[in-house]
């Protein structure tokens, strides 16, 4: 093990101020009689709104919006109006509580209205990232049921609506194409809706969301998440995030994952925290120009973003004042230490790591302002969870010995279901009370965590969750291809890029030609995060007695222990 090193607690009034006393008093069950009182229901969607506007932050902006062409901001009260709006049109439309709709959409306000629509009529959202292609939405759509999508013209064709029975009701955000047959104009049905709806009043059991989650070796898997969630964002963003009256926050994750849904803008706007959300693609100088242009004062964010900003120059991020930033977090990939230097030295603070997945909803094991860091170290687990590192048998293991991450079944934010999919769900639970995250871990003396990969072959891009299984069917289905195999192979910018093995099939000659075009066709078939950037051409793929790809033996040769 490397040589450890430590970054002072920062001083201050962090909210959460003494982690050993709280972690040995603190709990879930009795966090939730405060929070949700003796309400008869819950809703998430009332709480950030109606709550926030009863408690007076009507007029408080909740979000603000900046693309090049479109620079917006909303407060409580305006954001509230026009999600009742489009909860009224979903109930016009015939949507009910328990439906599925589905979001494909860029990052824009509408985004945002139309979860928070849905939400308010107990309709489960069906968020899809909108880098998906064609492939990748059907799987989605299909195994969610969607019955209504809301998306944009540019996205429009990517959507098989002939392979898709269920889904009746098309929304169309910002400018229709006369030519398309059978949507709705989300804009003018908007216009024409009411801006007073009834909250459907739920259960903290009823499904939010599904999300799709890579694994392995098999499909996406939908994670059913429930209202629930709110209860441990809640608390993570508050001890976590630190966040106070005052701030101006920004995540920069896109809503299509985990992290732009549940910190994105859940957590901060259940404490009333306005919310910066970025349009268009990522670019250095305007990353930075929004930090300083909306004085974000905490930055949620990925190591890959901040090297990339890093390789940009100070001739680009020393242009801008980011003095107004008090607390950095990072999430999804390993925290390296060039990253930390750099944020030391431009921000003058340290980076707070965070581990967590789509399948636990909320940040679990965490680096916290009251607590030192030690460099290299995810941090410790949250108050209200246990973590352990524990073997194939789930006996928890003495410090310093590798295996499997794992977290005591009970928090709130955690999965309730994968949809569809009960066994996919038991399954992560086999070695119960313990969740197997499917990360390998150590554990130190004193308690702080340290990840040293994935156990299951699946594969961590610039922070995206690639599943290898839905990779190769795709570049099996080539013509050239007879058979594939795909894993992460370390990189110093993204952390981990896709390489795929390949087996020809017979008559077909290896070429940079042909690499370029299996590319393009996982490109345009999956998403074009999940196209492999380098191949090499093999006799055989290696695969474990139950004819699964071997994944053990992939990670060796990415490793170049024979690849
Ligand atoms: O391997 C871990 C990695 O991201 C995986 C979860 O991916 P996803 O469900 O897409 O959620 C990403 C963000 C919550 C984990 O199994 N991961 C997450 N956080 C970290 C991390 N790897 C290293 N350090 C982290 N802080």
């Amino acid at each position: 093990m490397s040589e450890i090193k430590v970054i002072g607690a920062l001083p201050g009034d962090h909210n959460l101020r003494n982690y050993k006393e709280t972690y040995s008093t603190f709990s879930f069950t009795e966090l939730a009689r405060d929070f949700y009182g003796d309400a008869a229901g819950v809703n998430i969607a009332h709480r950030v709104l109606d709550d926030n506007i009863a408690r007076g932050l009507g007029d408080r902006v909740a979000l603000y919006f900046d693309a090049d062409d479109r620079q917006e901001s909303y407060t409580f009260n305006q954001l509230n109006e026009i999600v009742n709006r489009f909860a009224n049109t979903l109930d016009k439309r015939g949507l009910q509580r328990g439906d599925r709709l589905a979001l494909f959409l860029p990052r824009s306000p509408e985004l945002y209205i139309s979860f928070l629509g849905a939400a308010k009529k107990g309709i489960i959202v069906v968020p899809l990232f909108e880098a998906f292609m064609e492939d990748a939405v059907r799987e989605r759509l299909q195994s969610s049921g969607a019955r209504a999508l809301v998306t944009i013209t540019d996205l429009l064709p990517r959507v098989p609506r002939q392979n898709l029975p269920r889904l009746n009701t098309v929304f169309i955000t910002g400018g229709m194409a006369s030519d398309i047959d059978n949507v709705l104009d989300w804009h003018s049905e908007v216009a024409a809706a009411s801006s007073v709806a009834h909250c459907c009043w739920l259960t903290r059991e009823d499904p939010l969301f599904i999300l799709y989650a890579a694994g392995a070796d098999g499909r996406p898997k939908g994670l059913v998440h429930v209202h629930d969630i709110m209860l441990g964002l809640w608390n993570t963003a508050a001890w976590v995030h630190d966040l106070k009256e005052g701030d101006v926050y920004w995540c920069t994750a896109d809503p299509g994952w985990i992290t732009g849904i549940a910190y994105g803008f859940l957590a901060p706007w259940l404490h009333g925290v306005p919310v910066l959300v970025k349009g268009g693609r990522f670019d250095a100088a305007s990353w930075c120009r929004v930090l300083e242009k909306y004085k974000v004062s905490v930055w949620y964010s990925a190591p890959t973003a901040w090297r990339m900003i890093i390789a940009a120059g100070p001739q680009v991020y020393g242009q801008y004042d980011l003095g107004s930033v008090r607390h950095l977090l990072s999430v999804g990939e390993p925290l390296t230490a060039d990253v930390m230097q750099w944020c030391m030295d431009t921000f003058g603070i340290p980076v707070y790591d965070t581990w967590w997945m789509s399948e636990t909803g909320m940040n679990m094991i965490c680096n916290l302002r009251c607590l030192d860091i030690k460099l290299g170290s995810i941090g410790r687990p949250v108050p209200g969870i246990k973590a352990a590192v524990v073997d194939d048998a789930g006996n928890e293991l003495p410090p310093y010995r590798v295996g499997n991450l794992a977290v005591q079944r009970g928090w709130p934010a955690m999965a309730r279901d994968v949809w569809g999919e009960r066994e996919k769900y038991e399954a992560y639970f086999k070695l119960d009370p313990w969740f197997i995250s499917g990360d390998a871990a150590y554990m130190d003396e004193d308690g702080y965590f340290y990840f040293q990969g994935r156990v299951d072959g699946v594969i961590n891009t610039a922070g995206e969750r690639v599943g290898p299984w839905e990779v190769e069917e795709k570049l099996r289905e080539h013509p050239a291809v007879q058979d594939a195999g795909v894993a992460g192979k370390p990189d110093k910018i993204r952390g981990e890029i896709i390489k795929a093995y390949i087996v020809l099939q017979p008559g077909y000659q290896w070429s940079e030609q042909l690499g370029e075009e299996l590319r393009n066709y996982v490109k345009n078939g999956l998403a074009a995060h999940a196209a492999p950037r380098e191949f090499a051409v093999k006799e055989t793929i290696p695969k474990t007695p139950d004819g699964q790809v071997d994944r053990k033996a992939l990670r060796g040769w990415v490793l170049e222990l024979g690849g």
